[in-house]
């Protein structure tokens, strides 16, 4: 794997490689890698000539400073998990690099009304910030195929909207959920689950499998009731859990035969995020 810590080098090298007419896959992440984003690895790997990932914490994506300085690091296990993944290029700026002590952010406000609900709303600005660094990786990689996982399934909506807007030769690829054996979602967060915590957190899982389990116009409502008394009760800090549009986000009052059941709550420090597609 070539490691890459300068974008005009790495521009350099996909610009050689397009003269040799390889398809370019990337994968963007912030580190502390784990099967989730590894299957998104596979997938590049099976479409692409040559897959890159790049690994960068980007402060402006982030709302609280805490969440961002404890943000997960482990870069020489990221690096040997890219290798054992047989990833070709890993690049890896620093802030400096990326921002240049510039850090104004690109808007995402008008892209539409699911930009502004569920995450858009528990987290200020949070999109913006993933607009500013999508575009800036974007711009450096000139990849022909991105991978992005469906956990964050709204981020999805907000870079696919960018690529309409920005990058129309980009294909998307959605990524479906790694999750651990008993449900719950692969995150780099849940590192910081304490055992109790690790114990409890697939119930957010469980309530959402309850709700696609009874995915028809008779029961889903009940279900939805159910499933939030059932498993999202305290210690569980319930954020939202709601049926939506799989495009626009807005909030199902009457039954859809397709659609997407979103959650958020936070358990003890370590805020989890999940979703399920639905569909009869
Ligand atoms: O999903 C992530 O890890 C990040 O939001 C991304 C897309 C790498 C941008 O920083």
């Amino acid at each position: 794997m070539i490691l890459f810590q300068k974008s005009k080098d790495l521009q350099a090298f996909i610009e050689k490689k397009k003269t040799e007419n390889l398809q370019i896959g990337f994968v963007p992440t912030m580190g502390a890698l784990h099967q989730g984003h590894l299957s998104l690895i596979r997938a590049a790997k099976q479409d692409c000539d040559l897959v890159v990932c790049s690994i960068f914490v980007n402060p402006t994506q982030f709302n609280q400073i805490s969440d961002l300085e404890n943000y997960p690091r482990p870069i020489e296990n990221d690096i040997k998990l890219l290798i054992e993944a047989q990833c070709d290029v890993l690049f890896h700026p620093d802030v400096n690099e990326l921002y240049g002590g510039n850090f104004a952010k690109d808007s995402s406000e008008d892209y539409g009304r699911f930009v502004h609900v569920l995450e858009g709303e528990s987290r200020p600005g949070h999109f913006d910030g993933v607009v500013t660094i999508v575009n800036k990786l974007f711009s450096i990689c000139k990849p022909h195929q991105v991978y992005f996982g469906q956990k964050d399934y709204q981020q999805c909506l907000v870079v696919k909207t960018l690529i309409a807007r920005e990058f129309p030769a980009i294909q998307f690829h959605l990524c479906p959920i790694e999750r651990e054996a008993d449900g719950l979602a692969m995150s780099s967060r849940n590192i910081r689950l304490n055992s109790q915590e690790r114990n409890i957190a697939n119930h957010l899982y469980k309530a959402l499998e309850l709700v696609q389990n009874n995915w028809n116009k008779e029961h889903w409502q009940d279900a939805l009731t159910h499933a939030k008394e059932m498993y999202l009760g305290a210690p569980f800090k319930l954020e939202y859990f709601c049926v939506c549009d799989q495009e626009s986000l807005e909030e199902l009052t009457d039954f859809k035969a397709e659609a997407v059941v979103l959650a958020a709550a936070t358990l003890g420090n370590t805020r989890l995020i999940d979703n399920l597609l639905l569909r009869i």
